[in-house]
């Protein structure tokens, strides 16, 4: 008997990366912020991580690091890294559109702009790779900051005035995704109050739920009214998430309640304006009462997260109900030595193909990412690429290595027989 995983005909696979952690040279709120907290950062890494990842990644303690700067250099080099892709067998890719270059100042939009980005997708058509595009992956412009940013309860006049020119500018785009983990900002700026604009109030992230769906709700008929053929949806970053202890009533009713903000409270308020589900999985959380993480951490990443891949049938086996086809649009992890990446890809595979094999109709497997890139208030440290990048600002690098030169990782290479085969052993 074989044990081949064979997955369905047309299964797009591929990579994400998005705007402002590849391309380079941003003007947008992140741009301002790093400037401001860079110093901070590199101060704070100290009581942050752990003391193995402090030797591991000693850049995590110069300013520099937080700085996005030339980034990867993608703006520069997409054609270059899209040969990458369709050498590794992609026959799909995640970008995402920097809204700050496209409108710069309110209401003024930059041609030149949106010439770059048709010439992004000319290029990925051009190899055979089909382009998912995500309209929002967390960057604003800085007059939109200036107005209160996402909380602004104007915003999805703003937001939805942009998708709609982009839905007229470049009317060939099959698959629209709107807005990237809308979640995710809403913990990490308005619950935590980490993230740019660090505004910790529950009662603005509650409003913040409010306006990112209408961004959402009203993107999704702009972009239908242009273009009926498109399908549209967004991102929505899924955790694995039970109680650390089954028979216990309060650790349930903490995980039910985190589970409804983190995973099905957004979903709810798109009102059905979603033509696919498009998911991000990288997390397990086992929560304790009163919400406690206790994690197993068997296995972790470069950043400390836990590697669990079953996980990724769990998330999944929850949206059959929507009856939708599902796009996983980000899954990966952080690992400089590319010494886990191979088996975390392979049996993340072997998950999504028993969601498969049950009834889920998923269509399609991104890795995040194509390059190592700016990970946000981490840096340039944590290392996701399949694709590694050297980052020697200036002439050669120390290794002796050209400027951002991308060097692909023998995962890649492994990934790669997966997508040329539909499938793996
Ligand atoms: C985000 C990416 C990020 C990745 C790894 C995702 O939640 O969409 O921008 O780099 O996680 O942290």
């Amino acid at each position: 008997m074989s044990d081949k995983i064979q997955f369905p005909k047309g299964f797009y696979w591929g990579a994400a990366t998005s705007a402002h952690q590849v391309e380079g040279n941003n003007h947008n709120d992140w741009s301002e912020w790093e400037k401001e907290n860079a110093e901070r950062l590199a101060r704070e890494a100290k009581n942050k991580w752990q003391k193995w990842q402090q030797e591991k990644f000693p850049e995590m303690f110069e300013p520099e690091n937080y700085i996005s700067d030339r980034a990867c250099d993608h703006y520069n080099r997409y054609e270059e890294d899209f040969d990458i892709a369709k050498s590794l067998g992609h026959n799909a890719h995640r970008f995402s559109i920097e809204w700050s270059r496209i409108e710069p100042e309110e209401g003024k939009f930059n041609e030149d702009e949106i010439e770059h980005y048709r010439k992004v997708i000319k290029a990925l058509r051009e190899r055979g790779i089909e382009p998912f595009v995500t309209l929002w992956h967390w960057t604003i412009p800085l007059w939109v900051r200036d107005k209160g940013g996402v909380a602004n309860k104007y915003f999805s006049e703003y937001f939805s005035r942009y998708a709609e020119r982009m839905a007229q500018k470049l009317a060939d785009i099959k698959f629209w995704i709107t807005l990237n983990e809308p979640t995710a900002v809403i913990a990490m700026a308005y619950t935590k109050g980490d993230w740019p604009p660090q505004k910790r109030n529950p009662i603005t992230a509650l409003k913040v739920y409010k306006t990112l769906a209408q961004a959402h709700n009203e993107a999704y008929k702009k972009i239908h009214a242009v273009s009926p053929e498109a399908r549209v949806g967004f991102v929505n970053i899924l955790s694995y998430i039970e109680p650390h202890n089954k028979n216990s009533l309060f650790d349930k009713l903490t995980a039910r309640i985190a589970k409804y903000f983190s995973n099905e409270k957004f979903l709810n308020l798109t009102n059905n304006n979603n033509d696919f589900l498009a998911i991000d999985y990288y997390f397990h959380n086992r929560l304790k009462f009163p919400g406690k993480l206790k994690n197993e951490k068997k296995e972790v990443s470069d950043m400390g997260w836990e590697l669990y891949p079953e996980g990724i049938f769990h998330v999944l086996s929850d949206l059959k109900k929507y009856k939708k086809p599902i796009y996983i649009t980000e899954n990966g992890l952080a690992d400089a030595e590319d010494a886990r990446r191979e088996w975390f890809i392979k049996e993340s595979l072997r998950n999504v193909f028993r969601a498969i094999s049950e009834g889920v109709d998923v269509r399609g497997y991104l890795y995040w990412s194509l390059l190592d890139n700016f990970e946000w208030d981490k840096g340039f440290w944590p290392r996701f690429g399949l694709v590694e990048i050297d980052y020697s600002a200036k002439g050669e690098s120390a290794s002796g290595g050209k400027m951002m030169e991308r060097k692909i990782r023998p995962s890649a290479y492994e990934y790669a027989k997966i997508c040329k085969n539909n499938g793996l052993d």
